[in-house]
């Protein structure tokens, strides 16, 4: 399905951007990517935008992975997003108790063998509760599920907790004033990105999308280290002559 046309379907639905939803659609086609992981699902908007990506390459598939509570919380939920748009046969609702950490726990069981973990996705989207422990697991977990130059995407890179507080005292579960200041203060995303993957001797393309909030990260398995913060002035920009930038500077970035 063509851009336009699953962002007419999807487009007003929270929480990602057309721009964003843009990116990660042309990511997909452009890197050839076909195994997807989604770690924090909402409604299934990115899923959408993923799955209509893959379809229009002719194949691939998504894993995306959210809690069991929050099931009817989303309206419209992920089902029924990829129930309606039919993409329900490229994409795959994982629903646990306690979050994706004890999914990522599963996938390395079953991919382990003769104590080797075997790689199987050519991107993971780490996208839920923002959280230091949490997602800074989420990160080493996914890393040895990730393909070699695979790719690694965090959402709300610049998120804080206490930014949070004027509209509500917990997120996902963690109540904002059971937090010392400095992690009510602190970008956690940011810190995962600047102090784990950063210094991963795997991640070799670091890339900040600042104005989009987003930061990416390929596994390149060399020393090599190569850190671009990609400044978008304008959504027409990030749609137009930017987004051809960041994809340049990508594929330069990979020589
Ligand atoms: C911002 S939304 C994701 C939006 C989605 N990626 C999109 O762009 O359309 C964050 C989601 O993370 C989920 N979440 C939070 N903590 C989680 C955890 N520990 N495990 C799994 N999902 C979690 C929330 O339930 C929520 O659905």
């Amino acid at each position: 399905m063509k851009f336009k046309e699953i962002s007419s379907i999807v487009g007003h639905i929270p929480f990602i951007s057309k721009e964003n939803g843009q990116f990660l659609y042309d990511l997909i086609i452009k890197e050839k990517i076909t195994n997807i992981l989604e770690l924090g699902i909402a409604h299934g908007t990115a899923t959408c935008y993923m799955a209509a990506a893959l379809q229009e390459q002719g194949e691939g598939k998504i894993t995306a992975v959210d809690l069991i509570e929050v099931k009817d919380q989303f309206k419209p939920s992920a089902e029924e997003q990829l129930a309606k748009t039919g993409f329900a046969d490229i994409a795959t609702v994982k629903r646990m108790q306690t979050g994706y950490t004890w999914f990522l726990h599963d996938q390395i069981v079953k991919n382990t063998k003769d104590d080797i973990c075997h790689e199987e996705y050519d991107l993971v989207i780490i996208d839920g509760p923002k959280n230091w422990t949490i997602d800074g697991a989420a990160f080493f977990f996914a890393d040895k599920l990730l393909k070699n130059n695979g790719w690694i995407i965090f959402d709300d890179y610049n998120w804080t907790y206490s930014q949070a507080s004027d509209r509500r005292d917990a997120t996902d579960g963690i109540t904002h004033r059971s937090l010392s200041k400095a992690e009510q203060e602190t970008p956690h995303i940011k810190a995962v990105f600047e102090l784990l993957v950063k210094q991963h001797p795997h991640y070799g393309n670091l890339i900040v999308l600042e104005e989009h909030d987003w930061v990416l990260a390929q596994k390149t398995m060399s020393a090599d280290k190569t850190y671009n913060i990609v400044n978008q002035t304008t959504t027409k920009d990030m749609l137009g002559k930017g987004l051809k930038k960041i994809y340049r500077k990508l594929k330069t970035l990979r020589k």
